[in-house]
């Protein structure tokens, strides 16, 4: 397995050009299996979960073309997929464990052919992750869901019936897949306490893009009435507001000035506005933003709750206490979304962080100084916290397992290396 090496302490100078979303791309991928014309998508990261994708859509029929790179020198790749015919509906434990947006084929095939097989993705290493608001939600739009050996075996012979559905909590997978599903549903759906994340707004005008009726983008109240059909359409995907944010942390950690292009800051408020209260400087430009901190100037500790969108996104929760660790004073760190999102805490200790965890809450000291150390990580977000921590701590880091890092990062060292960063990659076995 790869490793990564980082020798840290240097301050990051230049620029940084984010990435197509990860998160909006794998549902806007799945939208192909709504409609038999081609969906062409552009700004596709080159990242490992995209390529998973893609082998679960060809296994259900979806013809997909690559188109190479479609701008500049890291602007991503565009893909056309087909799904002219569907030929099977079974989404295999082999692909959909490994990377739970699979399991998003669910209310498309249902909605597109009347019967789904879809494996369980089962927990991960960070919560249980249930499925029953999917289940719930296409139930009552008149779909019949069994459990059979680690599937999710789903009909609707005579198609789905628009519903009322209100989530008893806020999904950003669920709402996806009911939105989606609604699309070609007899009648009206409207969903309640829809998850309001920017991935949801560019699926919901994809979709109508493809001719959906949908209304409330960008609220928590989407009213969906389906269509017999959808057709084709072309879109480009998001930029990555979780891999801007990132960036942005490793620009505040390592006490540099780093510009951030092709995303924007409008995407990350919640993360701008806890930097700004820790010290960093973040300046908003036309295509993105500019983040520095002066690295004789302290970063201040901060106390933050994770939460649905517009609040801080879960999935900065690791970066952000990585930043926290080299802090001048405590921070309080509390995980609402998932259970067990704090497996980060253990391999940033053994870089000399004081950590602290309660429940749900992380209470961080700040730590005069981090030294390398070998870590090991359990999930993405985690592991990039660990390349943060490497990047602020004397000595020498090496992050293993970077297969995670790999499912959502593109070009994650060639990007962090062409600002200044001593970072490189080992070849595993
Ligand atoms: C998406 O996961 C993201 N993944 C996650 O990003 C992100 O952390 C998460 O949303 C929250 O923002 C993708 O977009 C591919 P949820 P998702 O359904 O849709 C509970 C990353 O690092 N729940 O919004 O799977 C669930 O247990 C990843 O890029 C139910 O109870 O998350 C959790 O507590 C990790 N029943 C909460 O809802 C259900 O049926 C939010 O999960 C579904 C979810």
């Amino acid at each position: 397995m790869d490793s990564i090496r980082i020798r840290g302490g240097k301050p990051l100078y230049g620029k940084i050009e984010i990435s197509g979303a990860k998160n909006a791309a794998l549902p806007l991928m799945v939208a192909c299996l709504l409609t038999d014309e081609t969906v062409t998508l552009r700004n596709l990261p080159h990242v490992a979960d995209i390529t998973t994708l893609i082998n679960l859509l060809c296994q259900h029929g979806v013809k997909a073309h690559m188109n190479g790179h479609d701008g500049g020198s890291s602007a991503g790749r565009s893909i056309c997929l087909t799904a002219e015919e569907i030929t099977n509906t079974e989404a295999p434990y082999d692909i959909v464990r490994k990377m739970r947006a699979g399991a998003l084929v669910l209310g498309p095939l249902l909605a597109r052919v009347g019967k789904a097989k879809v494996s369980l993705p089962g927990g991960c290493a960070i919560g249980t992750r249930p499925m029953n608001l999917h289940v719930d939600g296409l139930e009552a739009m008149g779909a019949k869901i069994d459990i059979e050996a680690g599937y999710m075996v789903a009909e609707a012979p005579n198609g789905l019936k628009g519903a009322e559905i209100r989530f008893d909590t806020v999904s950003v997978g669920a709402t996806e897949d009911l939105l989606m599903a609604a699309c070609l549903a007899d009648g009206v759906t409207v969903l309640e306490n829809a998850a309001r994340e920017p991935e949801i707004t560019d699926l919901v005008l994809l979709l109508q893009a493809m001719g959906a009726d949908i209304e409330g983008i960008g609220t928590d109240r989407l009213v969906v009435t389906g269509k017999p059909k959808l057709h084709g359409a072309e879109y480009s995907v998001m930029p990555d507001r979780i891999e801007t944010g990132t960036y942005a942390m490793a620009a505040a950690i390592t006490g540099g000035k780093v510009e951030l292009t092709n995303t924007r800051a409008d995407l990350i408020e919640a993360v701008i506005e806890v930097m700004e209260e820790a010290g960093i400087t973040v300046e908003r430009t036309e295509n993105g933003m500019i983040v520095s901190r002066d690295p004789n100037s302290p970063i201040l500790g901060v106390d933050v709750q994770t939460q649905p969108y517009p609040g801080y996104p879960t999935d900065m929760q690791a970066q952000l206490m990585a930043l926290m660790t080299v802090s001048s004073g405590a921070s309080m760190i509390t995980e609402t979304i998932f259970e067990n999102r704090f497996m980060h805490v253990p391999e940033l200790s053994r870089l000399g962080a004081n950590i602290n965890v309660h429940g749900r809450s992380a209470m961080v000291r700040g730590a005069k100084e981090l030294v390398g150390a070998p870590v090991m990580a359990t999930d993405l977000r985690a592991s990039v916290s660990l390349v943060l921590a490497g990047l602020a701590a004397s000595g020498e880091t090496v992050i293993n397992r970077v297969y995670h890092l790999d499912r959502g990062y593109e070009r994650l060292e060639e990007k962090l290396a062409a600002c200044g960063a001593d970072i490189s990659r080992a070849q595993g076995d």
